[in-house]
């Protein structure tokens, strides 16, 4: 049973409204319940926050109204796993940038009163495991707004026409909810190229999307991710608000996040492991490793 004063919490965000708030409260709940081991209950509640479980056509905005968002909404997954930004490793760069969105975003009304743009629209590319993801989704914490992801390739449809009308619901539900909205691989377009048959409707998507860029104002904050940034279209880029880079780690940056987020997880630098890492070349391969030697360790104990 949750507390009583997280259950005050939800009613009162749901009494003023407030439904990024509500959100992350109900998401707060659901990871309790997992962290206390009952993870039906938590799979059930985390379940039912999917944009989808209201039917995927009709979203309530944070005023109360209620609009019409079609299909879309069911190509959209709720993250749940937020970690804090201090968590992630970023260049110098990323950080003092990020560090401006989260200020932006908490001094919103301020920015707005002058009727100052704040930034919204961020692509971030880099090879895989460098953090992209993880990032959008530590951001999602920072700002306190619901993270919702689709994979780029769920906009593009088989039949003409088709992906413009879904990009158009993408970015109108961006600008009517308040929420991190993570549009992974875009580079999906990049992919397309290579299929001549294709470069009629490809052009024609990279043009939906450089017009919806353009247009739109998310709400929250949207942010692209592609790990071929070198396929992408320059005029896309330059719709984007702020372009961040996840670059590869150097050795030594990799063997010290990796001999740390070993120390957190309570797992001793073995041999075998620091071997692992060494062979390491992403983020995502040292916490690989690590969680395989984990498992090795509980598995030769039991
Ligand atoms: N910069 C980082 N700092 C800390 N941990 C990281 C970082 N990058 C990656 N990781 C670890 O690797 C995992 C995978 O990273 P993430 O999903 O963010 O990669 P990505 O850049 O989005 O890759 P892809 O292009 O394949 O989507 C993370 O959940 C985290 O455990
Ligand atoms: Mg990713």
């Amino acid at each position: 049973m949750q507390k009583a004063s997280i259950l005050a919490k939800l009613f009162s965000a749901i009494g003023s409204n407030d439904l990024p708030a509500a959100h992350s409260i109900a998401l707060e709940m659901a990871r309790a319940e997992a962290n206390n081991g009952h993870h039906a209950v938590a799979k059930l509640l985390q379940g039912s926050l999917q944009p989808n479980g209201n039917g995927g056509r009709i979203w309530h905005t944070q005023s109360g109204e209620t609009m019409q968002v079609g299909g879309i909404i069911n190509a959209l997954i709720a993250v749940t796993n937020l970690e804090p930004i201090e968590r992630v490793v970023l260049t110098t760069h990323a950080r003092r940038e990020l560090d401006d969105v989260v200020r932006e975003w908490k001094a919103r009304k301020a920015l707005e009163r002058k009727g100052i743009r704040r930034r919204n629209k961020l692509l971030f590319y880099g090879p895989p495991g460098c953090g992209k993801s993880l990032t959008a989704r530590a951001l999602g914490r920072e700002l306190a707004l619901p993270v919702y992801t689709l994979r780029f390739d769920a906009i593009v449809g088989a039949f003409l026409g088709q992906t413009a009308q879904r990009l158009r619901q993408l970015f109108e539900f961006a600008s009517f909810t308040a929420c991190v909205l993570l549009i992974d691989e875009i580079d999906a377009l990049g992919k397309r190229r290579g299929n001549p048959m294709d470069v009629g409707e490809l052009d024609r998507i990279v043009i939906s999307l450089m017009q919806e860029l353009e247009h739109s104002e998310p709400k929250g904050l949207l942010v692209a991710a592609s790990n071929l940034a070198g396929s992408l279209d320059e005029a896309l880029w330059r719709r984007f608000d702020l372009v961040v880079e996840f670059p590869k780690p150097g050795r030594t940056q990799l063997t010290s996040f990796a001999l740390s987020h070993a120390r957190d997880r309570g797992v001793a630098p073995s041999p075998t492991l620091r071997r692992a890492i060494a062979a390491s070349s992403t983020f995502a391969d040292a916490v690989r490793a690590i969680e395989n030697e984990q498992r090795t360790v509980v598995i030769s104990a039991s």
